[in-house]
């Protein structure tokens, strides 16, 4: 027989083992390097946007290039190319500085490659998964019926509470989607919530005016006598209301609707209770904040995101429901060719995603390296930096508009300050520090949060300093 020897590997993608571990090992102090200069440095991009843009078209992918000019090159547009999440001076939104652990977690996952679509392929990783779901479980308050899966991030795991709810809500959503329904269908939440949710109404095929944007309490929290009301009204005209959401910790003001009150109207109701903790609900991990959210464990089903307050790499979403049961109704496919197809536990059976990638051993990893004692120490450490913050602030003048036991203010300035958009992007622009401009009940305000588990002493007075320059 006529032996024909198989070309090589290409080298550029599998070089040999004594250059990977050679790239590799050079890879891991630049990096540690970068991010020295990167805490050291200024928060926002420095880059010149248009040479770098002429600068790609050099990147026509006719000659291959060595990787590691590649990846010098990589690594120094990233330095100055972004926001720095990693920058302790960075008090912007929910996008943390990334854990270690979870970095380690990203390295592992890349080099194994494993696919969770399936138990059968992945047999550990699902397993392992399926554990750390019931592990947040508990700390919520569920029984050990509860179950869930990971997501992409906030957006993902809420877009399952809400096709869950329709699939509740009415048997035939499954088949026939929103025409099932014998009027247009309702969901609920503040007008404070994360505005995903109109892009959510809009993939569920129930269209965004589905979403009932219910008003909060003056103090940023939803209304439960308000929700009652547009429930009512929306009865009375012939729509069908689906869900109730709460969320703990609201994105512009970090404040907690009133979790048993919202549970007591979705009960009474007979709708979906969803409590969206896409970043309070870290706080469960602190036995003395835990209890602000208490009324949880009334949830049908919750969303917290480790990439926020937990500062998992993005994106890694933590979907948990007690009625698990609709998950494989929700989710349900057939295949010949996926190595296993079980109904309730093969990932693909029960979530959003075909395809997917070992999110959960970054909060693995996280939580084995920390304990909940860890993470929980980690949360409580932000709460005190803008505690911190906020004494200083009212201090030099300054008045706070939300009343969030969490780790966000939302702050206004003196006059002589100028108004709140000029001085962010004064702020913004000195590359001392980041905060965001956002409105809470009407009113322009600074949002200042705690979101980079290293931010020292001296990161606050550079913030302080930044924050009360004149202009
Ligand atoms: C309360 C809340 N829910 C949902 C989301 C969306 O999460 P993600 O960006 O992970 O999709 C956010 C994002 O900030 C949020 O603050």
């Amino acid at each position: 027989m006529n032996q024909k020897s198989l070309p090589d590997a290409i080298p550029a993608l599998f070089p040999k083992a004594s250059d990977r571990d050679r790239i590799g090992s050079w890879l891991t102090l630049e990096l540690e390097q970068a991010l020295r200069r990167v805490q050291a440095g200024p928060v926002a991009p420095t880059i010149d946007m248009q040479k770098f843009r002429a600068e790609l078209q050099s990147f026509d992918f006719g000659k291959p290039r060595p990787l590691e000019d590649a990846l010098r090159w990589t690594i120094e547009r990233m330095e100055h190319g972004i926001v720095q999440m990693a920058n302790p001076r960075y008090f912007g939104l929910f996008n943390p500085g990334a854990n270690f652990p979870a970095q380690c977690a990203d390295r592992i996952a890349g080099c194994f490659n494993p696919q969770l679509a399936s138990s059968a392929s992945s047999p550990v990783p699902v397993a392992l998964e399926n554990h750390l779901v019931r592990a947040v479980a508990q700390r919520a308050g569920f029984g050990g019926e509860a179950t869930g899966h990971f997501a992409t991030g906030g957006s993902e795991a809420n877009y399952t509470a809400l096709l869950c709810a329709l699939t509740a809500a009415h048997t035939n959503f499954s088949n026939q989607g929103a025409r099932a329904f014998a009027g247009p269908v309702k969901f609920y939440t503040s007008r404070d919530c994360h505005i995903a949710w109109l892009k959510i109404a809009h993939q569920a095929g129930v269209g965004r005016a589905a979403l009932r944007l219910v008003d909060t309490d003056g103090c940023g929290r939803l209304d439960p006598q308000a929700l009652r009301q547009a429930i009512a009204v929306d009865r009375a005209a012939g729509a069908v209301p689906v869900m109730v959401i709460a969320t703990a910790g609201t994105t512009g003001g970090g404040m907690i609707d009133p979790l048993h009150p919202c549970a007591d109207v979705a009960k009474q109701q007979g709708l979906w209770f969803h409590v969206d903790a896409a970043w309070g609900g870290a706080v469960l991990a602190s036995n003395r904040l835990r209890g602000l959210l208490d009324g949880i464990e009334r949830a049908d089903s919750i969303t917290i995101d480790a990439h926020k307050w937990f500062a998992a790499t993005m994106g890694c979403a933590i979907f948990v429901t007690t009625r698990g049961e609709l998950l494989p109704e929700a989710f349900h496919a057939s295949t010949s060719f996926t190595p296993s197809s079980i109904s309730g536990v093969d990932p693909y059976l029960t979530s959003v995603q075909w395809s997917r990638r070992f999110l959960g051993l970054r909060l693995f990893l996280a939580l084995a390296a920390a304990g909940w004692e860890g993470l929980g120490a980690h949360v409580e450490r932000g709460i005190e930096v803008i505690e911190l913050i906020k004494q200083r602030l009212i201090a030099a003048g300054w008045r706070i508009a939300n009343d969030s036991p969490l780790a966000v203010l939302d702050a206004i300035p003196p006059a002589d300050l100028g108004d709140v958009r000029n001085l962010v992007r004064r702020v913004v622009a000195s590359g001392r520090a980041w905060v965001a401009p956002t409105l809470f009940e009407g009113e322009d305000v600074v949002r200042i949060c705690a979101t980079n588990g290293e931010t020292r002493m001296e990161d606050v007075d550079a913030l302080i300093a930044a924050l009360n320059q004149r202009p």
